[in-house]
């Protein structure tokens, strides 16, 4: 079955940007299938840098279909921005489809999201602020707004009538900067939509379907990681989507069975954003330094990253949940000259050794990481030379970290990124189509 699905294996920002830019080479059609415009994935095509958040990698590559599955949910404001900036840098939109199960994120969810933050008071999260979480309550809710939508006007105005309101008396009670549209004013914004991506709309489930029985070559690209799982992720510090491989069955309407290879990105160390646990993190000089020198700092946002070592008993839990066949890992440039590398291989609480990531979080509060003392490899002048020279290469103490991650996921390193541009890889596969 030729599928391939790409997924962070932290807490996002591991790099899929540029893993799928890499890997969409040859692929027919590339698939968002959860999460919104508060993914950040950067792709560096020599001079160019595409940022891009509500859109699919593939539009990079022109001739590529780019599909924005029902598990997705769209700021169509926001996205139609992007759209243009993306246009301007070269990308290609003629291949862009939007699933007609998609749920929009309305302007109210954006004011909701920051006044739920407000009342959580020290429990924030530390959300984007984009409105996610408020659209999939919404979408569970069964009171959202799907892009199909705005293909029946009367359909509209019926769903207008009764949320709109609802909606103003929640923004009331909770606080939220008010929204001044009246029902009228909403209808014609969302009629505006329709002139904007209204053609683009369809049943994305049958396209990518389809085009699997014609034996074409669909990517699943990741947004997020897997420990900002709404379900296996460090809960309530997570996102509110279905990040690991469960989310791409439900998030793009294909069984199961039509999966076929899951490639982790690894970051080869750890970084994440927001609030929430984090056991290998750094919180001194050392971890400014990791994030100035890897530029850990949120392409949504702009907020710095937390940074601290690799830990391996985060990537077990992403590699069982998602299945990973095999794991890409980037940003190992970023630790050149650091003279020892601690990763971390299991957790000491209460004065036991686990093994497996716990879902308290008042365990992981009270959790110590269990180091395995790595050696560091110097740096290199001349990346593209070093590239050429392939995997048995690099640096010694570099073949070693890799080969011990390999070890302790079960799984090979197929891909190993040492720069932001397209070319900074090295490509260890054997006979995949990707
Ligand atoms: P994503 O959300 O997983 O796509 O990752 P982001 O784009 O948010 O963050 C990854 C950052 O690291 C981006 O600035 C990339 O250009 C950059 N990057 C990706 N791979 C490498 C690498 O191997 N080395 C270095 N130095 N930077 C990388
Ligand atoms: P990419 O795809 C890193 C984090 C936020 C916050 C939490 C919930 O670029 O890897 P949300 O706005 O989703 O309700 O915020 O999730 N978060 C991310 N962190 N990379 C991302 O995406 C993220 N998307 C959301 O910082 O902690
Ligand atoms: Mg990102």
């Amino acid at each position: 079955m030729p599928t391939l699905a790409i997924i962070g294996a932290q807490w996002g920002d591991e790099g899929k940007g540029k893993i799928t830019d890499y890997l969409d080479e040859n692929a027919d059609m590339i698939v968002r299938f959860q999460g919104g415009n508060n993914a950040g994935h950067t792709i560096v095509v020599d001079d160019k840098v595409f940022k891009l958040h509500g859109l699919p990698s593939g539009v990079v590559r022109p001739g590529k279909l780019a599909v924005i599955g029902n598990g997705v949910v769209v700021n169509l404001d926001d996205l139609a921005e992007e759209i243009e900036q993306v246009k301007q840098a070269g990308g290609s939109m003629d291949g862009l489809r939007i699933s007609d199960r998609a749920h929009l994120i309305m302007n109210y969810h954006k004011k909701l999201d920051g006044a739920e933050e407000k009342y959580r008071g020290k429990n924030v999260v530390g959300t984007t602020g984009k409105g996610i979480g408020p659209t999939y309550q919404d979408k569970i809710a069964r009171i959202g707004f799907r892009a199909g939508d705005l293909l029946e006007e009367d359909l509209l105005k019926d769903k207008i009538s009764f949320i709109l309101p609802y909606k103003k008396d929640l923004m009331a009670m909770l606080g939220a900067e008010s929204c001044s549209c009246t029902n009228e004013t909403l209808l014609s914004k969302m009629l505006r939509w329709k002139d904007l991506i209204g053609d683009r709309i369809c049943d994305t489930s049958v396209l990518i379907n389809e085009a699997l029985d014609d034996g074409k070559k669909v990517l699943f690209e990741g947004a997020q990681g897997a420990m900002l799982d709404i379900d296996h992720g460090t809960y309530p510090y997570v996102t509110s989507s279905a990040t690991c491989g469960g989310g791409i069955c439900t998030g793009s309407g294909i069984a199961p069975n039509r999966l076929d290879k899951v490639l982790g990105v690894v970051k080869a160390y750890t970084t994440r954003v927001g609030e929430g646990p984090f056991v290998s993190e750094l919180t001194g000089d050392l971890g400014k330094e990791l994030q100035s020198k890897g530029g850990e700092f949120g392409v949504t946002t702009g907020r710095g990253r937390r940074c601290g070592w690799l830990d391996l008993v985060v990537c077990e839990h992403a590699s069982r949940l998602c299945g990973f066949t095999s794991i890409g890992i980037t940003k190992l440039d970023v630790l050149n000259d650091v003279p020892e590398l601690p990763v971390c291989v299991a957790y000491e609480i209460d004065g036991q050794e686990v093994k497996h990531f716990p879902a308290s979080i008042s365990k992981l509060s009270m959790a110590k990481p269990v180091y395995e003392n790595m050696k560091g490899w110097k740096g290199w002048k001349d990346t593209s030379a070093l590239i050429k020279g392939g995997y048995d290469e690099l640096p010694g103490e570099m073949r070693e970290y890799i080969e011990f991650m390999e070890r302790y996921l079960k799984v090979k390193a197929d891909i190993i990124s040492l720069g932001p541009d397209r070319d900074e890889t090295i490509d260890r596969r054997n006979d995949w189509w990707y």
